[in-house]
């Protein structure tokens, strides 16, 4: 292994979500952490030392995105990994994926000012629909089996209402990894019902698959009106230094997305450090996903183990992507507030309630961590049950 994720490293005074402000989410703070989806991996080295090399001169002036650098590393992430061959005048810079979002859904829902989108679902996605003031679909996701599949006819269905279908894909927080004909079959009723069809591809990297994942742009030629937004930042662990990129195909939106960000928004300047690590890692980083890849899939793989054998309560299938833990609690004999009490209390951790995402009687553990420290989240998850056991 070139990169090490089995290190122990303490993330505590970096001003971390994750670490230092666990208070904000749990109500005490010496908990150990598996809330919000950043991984506790150092970034690869290379953007370690393209970062130190940048950082030696000392100037951090404005700076432009629009170049090739920025948008040949994408186009060559999106053809080696995906297969894919985009078009590099249709990228553009944003600060973050739910900036680029936010943007779109206000562009693109104004006939029935409501949005689509399957639920469970990643919960900003709740905050940027409802702080755009539009209406919130939601077609759940039919779960068989640990497996979550998609209702094909209630999803025809509410189309019919939708000026936007948001999509995650892969699925924050299932874990699927959606296949050809469900991508199509979604593709097939956007434009059936003429539906805005915006993807947001995120965490694209972490496929636990044999399969391929397919960008929505796989189906261009199907349908035009289409997004796809991403950002290097969930696979390399550099949320911090701010950066995602979309591709919209439509010149029209592409220009208007422009000038919301240049004259509405006034983002005169890309992050340099955000730019730098994307491009670095996209060019010089490709066997860190290699290896990030397979230490995933241990984790995840521990965790299904590990509740199929010490916790019956709970159900767990291992997710087809992403480092999250999609964990059914729905047989549990215990609420949710009386689970969580015990995980804070007792064992001491911080396990997302699946409240937030749409699904109380689900956790979400984040596994983008040392394997050590999901065992020991994993035993302190069993000693919270155990106590809830013996009451
Ligand atoms: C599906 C999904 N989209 C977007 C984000 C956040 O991206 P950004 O910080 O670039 O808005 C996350 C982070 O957890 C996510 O899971």
């Amino acid at each position: 292994m070139t990169y090490n994720f089995d290190e122990i490293i303490n993330r505590k005074g970096t001003f971390s979500t994750q670490w230092d402000y666990i208070q904000d989410r749990f109500g005490v703070s010496d908990l150990l952490p598996f809330s919000i989806s950043d991984t506790d991996f150092r970034m690869p080295y290379e953007v370690q030392e393209a970062i130190a090399k940048f950082n030696e001169l000392g100037i951090y002036g404005y700076t432009r995105w629009n170049h090739d650098t920025f948008k040949k590393a994408i186009c060559g992430h999106f053809e080696r990994r995906m297969g894919t061959v985009l078009n590099p005048d249709e990228i553009v810079y944003s600060p973050s994926v739910l900036y680029t979002i936010s943007i779109l859904l206000r562009e693109l829902a104004t006939k029935q000012k409501s949005v689509l989108a399957f639920s469970p679902m990643y919960d900003s996605f709740y905050m940027v629909v409802e702080e755009n003031n539009l209406q919130l679909i939601e077609s759940s996701l039919v779960e068989r089996d640990g497996h979550f599949e998609i209702d094909f006819a209630d999803l025809e269905e509410k189309m019919q209402q939708a000026d936007v279908f948001l999509l995650c894909s892969p699925q924050n927080p299932t874990g699927r990894l959606w296949t050809y004909e469900e991508l199509e079959q979604i593709v097939k009723l956007c434009k059936k019902f003429q539906v805005a069809l915006i993807s947001d591809e995120i965490h694209m990297d972490v496929n636990l698959t044999k399969r391929r994942h397919l960008p929505i742009l796989t189906f261009y030629t199907q349908y035009q009106n289409m997004y796809l937004i991403s950002s290097a930042s969930k696979t390399f662990n550099t949320p911090g230094l701010i950066g995602s990129y979309a591709i919209i195909p439509d010149e029209t939106m592409r220009e208007r997305f422009f000038t919301i960000q240049k004259r509405r928004d006034f983002l005169n300047s890309a992050s340099t450090l955000g730019m730098l690590a994307t491009v670095t890692a996209y060019n010089e980083s490709q066997k860190y996903i290699d290896e990030l890849i397979p230490y995933i899939d241990q984790n995840l793989s521990y965790v299904e183990k590990f509740i199929q054998e010490k916790i019956p309560e709970f159900k767990y299938r291992k997710a087809e992507a992403t480092y999250l833990a999609w964990i059914d609690c729905r047989e549990m004999p215990w609420s949710m507030d009386e689970l969580q009490e015990a995980f804070v209390k007792i064992g001491k951790i911080g396990v997302m309630s699946g409240k937030i995402y749409g699904n109380e009687r689900y956790l979400r553990m984040n596994c983008g961590a040392s394997l050590s420290k999901i065992r020991t989240g994993l035993d302190a998850m069993l000693k919270s049950v155990s106590y809830l056991r013996e009451q």
